[in-house]
């Protein structure tokens, strides 16, 4: 489970807001901007999102790539404007989750469809391909100056239930969208913090770090948290 919003004493959320305020300027100098500020933020303005706004991050989805162009991916969403449908949404989430998530003004529902249209088969990659249709819809959204926090705290089945999600479809993941809430809240819950390159980029057999980041060069900067 996160860490508790709140959690941290006065002297340790400013901690932790500099070293995050570091590993985001490290970022920046090494990824594009746009993946170097994004976040997920616990805390979320009510500022209420343009459908414009919306319908992009759908559209920024629906051109995500997929196995056989099968787009598995399905999306519920619920904003404010219908507080029915969202406080049914918010209900699946887990206690934690639905303490700050309550704020954000959207919720949506991410689903697979875990079997191909052309044959039937098990579709191996329909988690992955709406992973990927997440990540490009996020991008979007940091680029229209929104923030996407994803759960996968949330209880599935309820949400089948609720939303009469047929077999065969996976509930996978609920994200909060929305304007991030710029004040102390919404960070300072968690630090941010990457593996370093070498721990998880490899070469020539499983385990061994590629020579591609074994130089001190690859892997230095803020991303790398626990140090080289
Ligand atoms: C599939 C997935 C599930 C997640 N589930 C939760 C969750 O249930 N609750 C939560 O507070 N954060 C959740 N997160 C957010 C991660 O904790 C967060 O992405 C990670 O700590 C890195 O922080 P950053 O996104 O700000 O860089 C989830 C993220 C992903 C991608």
């Amino acid at each position: 489970m996160e860490k508790a919003v709140g959690e941290a004493d006065k002297a340790g959320a400013e901690m932790i807001l500099t070293k995050n305020q570091e590993v985001t300027d490290s970022a920046r100098g090494q990824i594009l901007n746009l993946l170097a500020e994004r976040r997920s933020p616990y805390g979320f303005s009510m500022r209420r999102v343009e459908a414009e706004k919306l319908r992009r991050l759908f559209q920024a989805a629906r051109w995500a790539p997929s196995s056989y162009n099968e787009q598995p991916w399905s999306f519920l969403v619920a904003t404010r404007d219908n507080p029915e449908d969202y406080d049914r949404l918010l209900n699946t989430l887990v206690e934690f989750n639905r303490q700050w998530a309550g704020q954000a003004p959207v919720l949506a529902l991410g689903v697979a469809k875990l079997a191909f249209d052309r044959d039937g088969r098990t579709n191996r990659h329909a988690w992955y391909d709406l992973g990927q249709a997440v990540a490009d819809l996020t991008v979007q959204a940091t680029a229209e100056g929104l923030s996407v926090h994803q759960m996968a705290g949330f209880d599935a089945e309820k949400a089948r239930q609720e939303f009469q999600i047929p077999a065969g479809y996976e509930p996978v993941v609920v994200m909060a969208i929305g304007y991030p809430d710029d004040s102390e809240v919404s960070e300072s819950g968690r630090p941010r913090s990457r593996k370093p390159l070498k721990e998880f980029v490899f070469g020539g057999s499983w385990g061994q770090t590629s020579t591609l980041v074994a130089s001190d060069f690859a892997h230095e900067g803020g991303f790398d948290d626990q140090s080289n």
